[in-house]
């Protein structure tokens, strides 16, 4: 018999209607994780901006988030790395209720044969992207939370080498770990008006990461092994944990949800013993 945990996502917990009269925006939304972000958001209520740089995926992530909530999606070309169009685009959204930073860039390379340029190019999206629209969309939602006296979120997607090492993605890594730390600062400045946390995927299957650092090298298999589940993550129970922060949650801030299936709590002993 298949083990429940191979059923994948489990029903929502949330009403269909938890997000209604909210707005959220999600960087990196029209593939992977982002996707799967705003079609949970919307299928909740929630109108959500989707932010993505390439026209055609976005129109084909449109579609998508249109099939599971009809009329409850826009989508923006934008690139995080530009500070003046994210605060553009900014001043044209207003203070929404949920930003969330899932936008990422990655590739596998040795730190030794790591030019500046593609250290830049990772650290210039995942790091300083997020700080871009924290400084434009963020701001305005704490300007907001502050008139209105209703509490937003901000949710920062990260990973698991945030806090451990990260051999062949060090610009990631180091990326990562900067969000991390903007999350937990800002959890702080902007406590009790926007809430910020993170949440750290594991491996999600059918995601440009998991095709670059896993498929691409043939190490999938070895990295189902990794996982103590046995089994990559599904995009949607990552959009969970965005859920329960949007949906309920009132008092988490400044946390780091855990969507790995076991990976960190391994350890390395596990390797040895398991
Ligand atoms: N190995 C080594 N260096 C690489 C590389 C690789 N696989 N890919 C890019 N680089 C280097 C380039 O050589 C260049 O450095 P150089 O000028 O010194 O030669 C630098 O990185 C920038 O390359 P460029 O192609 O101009 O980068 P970009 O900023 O246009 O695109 C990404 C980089 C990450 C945005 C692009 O690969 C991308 O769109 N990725 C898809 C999203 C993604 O990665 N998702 C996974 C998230 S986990």
């Amino acid at each position: 018999m298949m083990p429940p945990d191979r059923a994948g996502p489990s029903p929502s917990p949330f009403r269909a209607d938890v997000l209604a009269g909210r707005s959220a925006l999600v960087t990196g939304g029209s593939t992977g994780i982002g996707l799967a972000i705003a079609e949970a958001l919307a299928r909740h209520g929630a109108s959500v901006h989707l932010v993505g740089r390439d026209r055609d995926r976005l129109a084909t992530a449109l579609a998508a988030v249109e099939r599971v909530a009809a009329g409850r999606a826009t989508v923006h070309a934008a690139d995080v790395r530009d500070a003046e169009g994210i605060e553009a685009l900014a001043q044209r959204v207003g203070a929404v209720d949920v930003l969330v930073n899932a936008a990422a860039g990655n590739f596998p390379v040795p730190f030794t044969a790591m030019s500046r340029n593609a250290w830049q190019s990772v650290v210039g999206i995942v790091l300083d992207g997020t700080a871009n629209t924290l400084r434009s969309l963020g701001a305005r939602m704490l300007e907001a939370a502050q008139g209105d006296g209703r509490a937003r979120l901000v949710v920062n997607v990260v990973a698991g080498y945030a806090w451990t090492g990260a051999p062949g993605v060090a610009h990631s890594g180091a990326a990562k770990a900067g969000v991390l730390s903007l999350t937990r600062s800002l959890a702080v400045e902007w406590a009790p008006h926007v809430r910020v946390n993170a949440v750290s995927p594991g491996p999600v299957d059918g995601t440009e990461g998991v095709k670059r650092l896993a498929d691409d090298l043939g190490l999938r298999a070895r990295l189902e092994a990794a996982v103590p589940m046995g089994r990559l993550a599904q995009a949607a129970e990552v959009a969970d944990a965005v859920l329960w922060l949007a949906g309920g949650a009132s008092y988490v801030t400044g946390a780091c949800v855990v969507v790995d299936g076991g990976m960190d709590a391994k350890g390395p002993f596990a390797d040895v013993f398991g």
